[in-house]
């Protein structure tokens, strides 16, 4: 029998991998320059880290989680996002008491039980930035403007940032009644999800693809800002301004998590389809405190690994992705074939990428294997050469060749 990958996931093989080598490379270096340090945490939580985080109505936390009974009959739950595990591990470690602000990064596998189509995978990669401690709008727009400069550096086209705040709790509960206010007239011409959300988080309904049109007169969160809220929104905005981060004003983008206060926002960019969002993220102040640590504030986004390779390809970005070998190694008659393996393993120690042929074919097939390996210089070695201690190096690009000294060949290579 023969076995599949589960739905909705992917295997990187050769040849793709290197760009999300890249990919990831370039998160690592803008993260370096930001000062943002990184952070491995479990790929499972208990299942009620995520209820309590995410929020109990999320359709992530309803509809999408890969929850289990482990052996202990725990219910624990496949990370769905990296924000909740990450918040727990910076109250579990005490990472709030240190004097400065927390600033970390996370690269790896998410996992939400999601209808699949291009962009949307059950197993999917987020890179994300969460920092923690500091209220200062300064963070916001650092937070903003380091996945925006991620994006762009990469050289992604026409990336757009829209940017919203959804306030604190008082000014949201304001708008929630506006907001009902307005939906409830119209409440039997919404779908059943609709219906159901305004019961449960009406915020939640303008994000609504089906009944989008029906909302362009509803009334903006901004207005229910209070002014503490409308305050540090203005300063977030300037500051993107003052570091040429383009942005427009979104009053309508909610995200489809509950832990948001403040600033909301996302990154857009097209090339997949019905799907434009590659990122998101925001503040969160009392996500902290929700999982039982201090009262401390917190501001994250992250960004989806698997989104940005389809609009590479989309874009048509060239990567330098696959990394040529420096050397490949051929060896004619018993003694050559060892000499070749110890020349190997000297040539490897001295930093060049060296390989050779290990199934006993014909030259030619190995100088095929050569060439597929992209590799810059092959060399062949015969008994004869053996003896005279030297050997033919040819450069693969030119053409020419040189004899060269085997005990001199990873001296030739670096030049
Ligand atoms: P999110 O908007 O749920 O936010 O996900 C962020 C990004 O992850 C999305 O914009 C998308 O690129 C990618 N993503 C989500 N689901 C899938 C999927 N099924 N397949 C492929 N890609 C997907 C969060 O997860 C928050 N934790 C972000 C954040 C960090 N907020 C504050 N800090």
């Amino acid at each position: 029998m023969a076995f599949q990958k589960p739905t909705g996931t992917q295997d990187l093989l050769p040849g793709t991998v290197e760009k999300w080598q890249f990919i990831e490379d370039k998160a690592r270096d803008v993260c370096r320059r930001y000062n943002y340090k990184e952070v491995r945490t479990p790929i499972f939580e208990q299942t009620s880290l995520f209820e309590r985080g995410v929020g109990e109505t999320t359709d992530v936390v309803e509809k999408e989680m890969y929850t289990f009974t482990d052996k202990g009959d725990r219910s624990m739950t496949l990370r769905p996002e990296g924000t909740a595990g990450v918040v727990r591990a910076y109250v579990e470690n005490k990472l709030y008491g240190e004097p400065n602000v927390s600033k970390l990064y996370y690269i790896g596998p998410m996992f939400r039980y999601e209808r699949p189509q291009a962009g949307r995978q059950r197993q999917f990669h987020q890179f994300g930035i969460e920092a923690f401690g500091a209220t200062d709008p300064a963070i916001d727009a650092e937070v903003v403007a380091l996945g925006y400069q991620f994006c762009r550096e990469l050289g992604l086209q026409d990336v757009k940032v829209e940017i919203n705040s959804v306030g604190n709790a008082e000014s949201r509960a304001a708008y929630r009644q506006t907001l009902l206010d307005f939906l409830t007239p119209m409440k039997d011409t919404l779908c059943k999800d609709c219906q159901s959300r305004m019961e449960r988080n009406p915020l939640r309904v303008l994000d609504c693809k089906v009944d989008q049109e029906k909302f362009v007169n509803a009334p903006s969160i901004l207005e229910s800002l209070d002014e503490e809220c409308s305050t540090h929104f203005a300063k977030v905005q300037e500051l993107l301004t003052a570091m040429e981060v383009e942005f427009v004003i979104n009053p309508r983008l909610v995200r489809g998590l509950d832990y948001y206060t403040h600033t909301a926002f996302e990154y857009k960019a097209q090339g997949i389809g019905a799907i434009d969002t590659i990122g998101g993220g925001g503040r969160y102040n009392g996500l902290v405190s929700e999982v039982g640590g201090p009262d401390q504030p917190g501001i994250g986004m992250a960004i989806g690994l698997e989104r940005i390779a389809l609009i590479l390809e989309k874009q048509e970005i060239e990567i330098s992705g696959i990394r040529p070998l420096d050397i490949y190694l051929v060896a004619l008659g018993d003694a050559a074939d060892k000499e070749v393996t110890i020349q190997l393993a000297k040539l490897r120690q001295a930093g060049i990428s060296a390989d050779r042929d290990y199934l006993g074919r014909k030259i030619k097939a190995q100088m095929k294997s050569a060439d597929r390996m992209q590799a810059k210089f092959t060399a062949i070695l015969g008994d004869d050469e053996l003896e005279r201690g030297e050997i033919t190096l040819k450069s693969m690009e030119t053409g020419e060749q040189r004899i060269v000294k085997l005990s001199d060949l990873a001296e030739e290579l670096k030049k």
